[in-house]
């Protein structure tokens, strides 16, 4: 007999019906004890590959691997409860062949145990898209801005700025659409694009540097609080954690340079021996 748990996730049938309805709210996460603390407020947690900078300084997504994400998707997993966990196909785990992304994505499914997985591309993608989902696995779509094809691309530059340039973007938009996937991701993409968007296709958008017109936004947590050191200029900051984290460390060297930590007596009621 199964066990059931009395919790039970977001799924991304739910979150696909939150088109037009509730904004959805989505933060990356990459690490247990944020992912406890994001479950709390959030309907969705992307274990992004932006984890390649965040967590390993790498200066694109390029360098992630299956395994990293993997690693992380199971560490979010563990201190989750209720948010639908989503975890970045990297570069060069499905481009290949729908066949190659059908077994990248069941490994990350299986092995993170996450609800979903997010992948990059528009209409090149579209045939991986629908093979995924007609075998079971959810897919969130990410168009506008694709970090992971950074060297083709040449630049970050936010996409569509000019009307001439809509209609790929379009394109790309609707075909992840048809294809079956639950939402997708509008990276960096002018305002009037992504309201048009947003209002043309059955899914939500997911904005991030792409206006209050998506259906939801999501950012990098790190960036969000203040804790990167750099941060893309479209990211509001909710927080200044860095400075407070430098001052908590600049004070604790301050405390053992001048040998003023405690010692077991303090902490344990020991008896200091004389
Ligand atoms: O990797 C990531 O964190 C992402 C978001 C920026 C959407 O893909």
């Amino acid at each position: 007999m199964s066990v059931q748990s009395t919790i039970k996730r977001k799924t991304a049938p739910e979150i696909r019906a939150r088109k037009g309805g509730d904004p959805v709210v989505m933060l990356t996460s990459y690490h247990a004890h944020t992912a406890a603390l994001v479950d709390r407020y959030c309907d969705v947690i992307l274990v992004g590959d932006s984890l390649g900078n965040v967590m390993h300084g790498f200066e694109t997504t390029v360098p992630v691997t299956l395994d990293m994400m993997i690693l992380q998707g199971r560490a979010v997993m563990r201190g989750s409860k209720e948010a639908m966990v989503v975890v970045d196909m990297p570069f060069g785990s499905y481009e290949a062949s729908k066949e190659q992304a059908f077994h990248s994505a069941v490994r990350i499914m299986k092995e993170s145990l996450c609800g979903g997985v997010k992948l990059e591309g528009g209409v090149k993608m579209a045939e991986t898209i629908r093979f995924l989902t007609e075998r079971g696995v959810p897919v969130m779509g990410h168009i506008g801005l694709t970090p992971q094809s950074i060297n083709t691309l040449g630049s970050f530059r936010a996409q569509g700025r000019e009307e001439s340039d809509w209609a790929p973007i379009e394109a790309d938009a609707r075909a992840v659409a048809e294809a079956g996937a639950f939402s997708v991701v509008i990276e960096a993409v002018a305002e009037p694009l992504a309201a048009k968007i947003t209002k043309d296709i059955a899914i939500p958008t997911i904005g991030i540097g792409a206006s209050a017109a998506c259906d939801g936004q999501v950012l990098v947590l790190e960036d969000m609080l203040g804790l990167s050191p750099w941060a893309p200029k479209f990211v509001k900051r909710f927080g200044d954690l860095g400075p407070g984290i430098e001052a908590a460390i600049r004070d604790y060297a301050s405390e053992v340079r001048s040998r003023a930590f405690p010692g077991p007596q303090h902490v344990y009621g020991m008896k200091a021996k004389s």
